[in-house]
């Protein structure tokens, strides 16, 4: 399959790429600016597209003609998404609708990768069928993206996904690392603990898009990890694995911080039908956590 990837530079897009291509698909990779991506097999090609222009997402999808579109690139930042809310709109919204316009045309399988922030935290542990009530820009953003997939008239799957850890491959970090980097400079660190999420183990969600490729699976999907864990749990455990002194993590909750967009309190996903339709099979935090310092 010929597969075209938005946010190929971001964290999911260079794993994804990389299984993408071991399992032999053509990949026609997609970012903002030069590639950052270290691949060199003929089936590898990078194409600069800010899916922002309609003029660009024209241009570029009638050049490869690709079989699947990923879109996996978003202005993925709530406190930015809060701040910039018109930049938010028109990445995570306005870019959607471009890459879908210019699918339609030629009855593109549309993926969409989307987030837990399109819950409220109230509930916690949702399957597909929750209610969706977004408590920040972003989640907005993204769900009223997702609807947009939703009326998508040929093949889609949306994937939401939760708090995406793993080795950063250029860069970006994310709790595990900075929890590394804090520790290892005996700095304190100010950790929430009465935030529930499922961490999902960033080679997993790949390893599910890639699942939901090959089986052409429609509709719905939420593939996160199967440990319920805090944030605070998890630079407890990154510190003790590590062998840092986890007496520097500070637990904290939510309504201390000042930040400006409101997190949900209490995400997490049920992925009954990930592991039922897909044979989804996660790996614990335990494991992750060792493949992400491995
Ligand atoms: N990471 C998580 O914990 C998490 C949790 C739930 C859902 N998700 C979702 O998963 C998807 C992938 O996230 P990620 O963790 O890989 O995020 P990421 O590392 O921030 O990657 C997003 C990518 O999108 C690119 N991008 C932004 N605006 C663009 C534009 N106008 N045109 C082209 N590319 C643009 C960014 O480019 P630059 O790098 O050049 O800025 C970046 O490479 C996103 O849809 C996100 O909402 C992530």
């Amino acid at each position: 399959m010929k597969i075209l990837l938005t946010g190929a530079n971001g964290f999911l897009g260079q794993y994804l790429c990389a299984m993408l291509l071991a399992e032999q698909h053509e990949v026609i990779a997609t970012g903002k600016g030069p590639c950052r991506l270290p691949f060199q097999q003929s089936s590898f090609q990078y194409h600069t597209l800010d899916f922002t222009s309609a003029e660009q997402v024209q241009t570029v999808l009638d050049q490869y003609e690709p079989d699947i579109i990923v879109h996996a690139g978003a202005m993925t930042q709530p406190d930015q998404c809060e701040q910039e809310p018109e930049k938010a709109y028109r990445v995570n919204v306005e870019g959607t609708r471009h890459l879908l316009s210019c699918a339609v045309k030629r009855a593109i399988y549309f993926i969409y990768i989307s987030t837990d922030f399109i819950f409220d935290g109230k509930q916690g542990m949702y399957d597909e069928n929750a209610i969706p009530g977004p408590v920040n820009f972003y989640g907005k953003t993204k769900l009223q993206a997702e609807s947009l997939v939703n009326q998508y008239p040929f093949d889609w799957t949306i994937v939401r996904t939760v708090l995406v850890y793993g080795k950063p491959l250029a860069g970006r970090n994310n709790i595990l690392t900075v929890v590394k980097q804090k520790l290892e400079n005996g700095e304190k660190y100010r950790v929430v603990s009465d935030q529930v999420r499922t961490p999902t183990y960033v080679e997993d969600l790949a390893a599910g898009i890639v699942k939901i490729i090959e089986q052409r699976a429609g509709g719905l999907f939420h593939i996160s990890g199967a440990d319920i864990l805090t944030p605070f749990d998890m630079a407890i455990k990154t510190a003790h694995f590590l062998g840092l002194n986890a007496s520097l993590l500070v637990n904290v909750n939510a309504d201390t911080f000042s930040q400006p967009a409101i997190r949900p309190l209490k995400t997490g996903f049920n992925i009954t039908k990930a592991r039922m339709q897909l044979d989804y099979q996660p790996h614990s935090f335990e494991e992750g956590l060792r493949k992400t310092f491995s």
